[in-house]
């Protein structure tokens, strides 16, 4: 019976997402789902590099053993712009984003950010949304910002969310 209860307990932590401070040791991971989730990867050392910076805040979520996702900002003088989020394929469309969001931006506030910023392809539906939901607002936009393979550059929209 004892056994039991365990086995389940362990199947039904698995299923639960688990969000926690990033380090160096996820360098590579991040940089696999970075590579598959933008068309401008960004190396593991540049993403070491990035993690071991004082200034950088990153957090991860696994699933079980499965890295499911991370988001990353860069603080400076009571500002933090974020600099990548991204979810893994199959663990998309579960409000993983949104959890990781909400988590990160309260521990931004922690060390006292007044004003977070971030810059996101106009014509990114899911990530608009995720910001929107987050109360993140437009302050800006950058016509043809992205390029795009064979098409017109999209334009990035700049969004601002104030924490205090
Ligand atoms: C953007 C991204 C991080 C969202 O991750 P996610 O875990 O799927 O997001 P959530 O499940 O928390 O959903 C966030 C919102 O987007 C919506 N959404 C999800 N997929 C969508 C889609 N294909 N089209 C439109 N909206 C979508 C959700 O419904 C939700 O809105 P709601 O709360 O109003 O219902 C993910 O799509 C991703 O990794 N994209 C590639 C990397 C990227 O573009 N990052 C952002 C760079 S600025």
């Amino acid at each position: 019976m004892k056994s039991l209860l365990a086995w389940l307990r362990a199947l039904f932590s698995q299923a639960e997402p688990v969000v926690a401070e990033a380090s160096a040791k996820d360098a590579a991971a991040i940089g696999q789902l970075h590579g598959a989730s933008f068309r401008r990867g960004w190396s593991d050392d540049e993403i070491e590099r990035m993690l071991l910076d004082r200034n950088v805040i990153a957090h991860r979520a696994t699933i079980g053993r499965a890295f499911a996702g991370f988001v990353m900002s860069r603080v400076a003088a009571g500002e933090a712009e974020i600099l990548s989020i991204a979810v893994a394929g199959p663990r998309k469309g579960r409000g993983l984003a949104g959890r990781l969001l909400r988590h990160h931006l309260g521990r931004l506030a922690g060390v006292a950010v007044r004003t977070v910023f971030l810059e996101v392809d106009e014509d990114n539906a899911p990530a608009l949304r995720l910001y929107r939901r987050a109360g993140f607002r437009e302050v800006g936009r950058r016509a043809g910002y992205y390029p795009t393979p064979g098409g017109k550059p999209s334009n990035a929209l700049v969004l601002r969310r104030d924490l205090v």
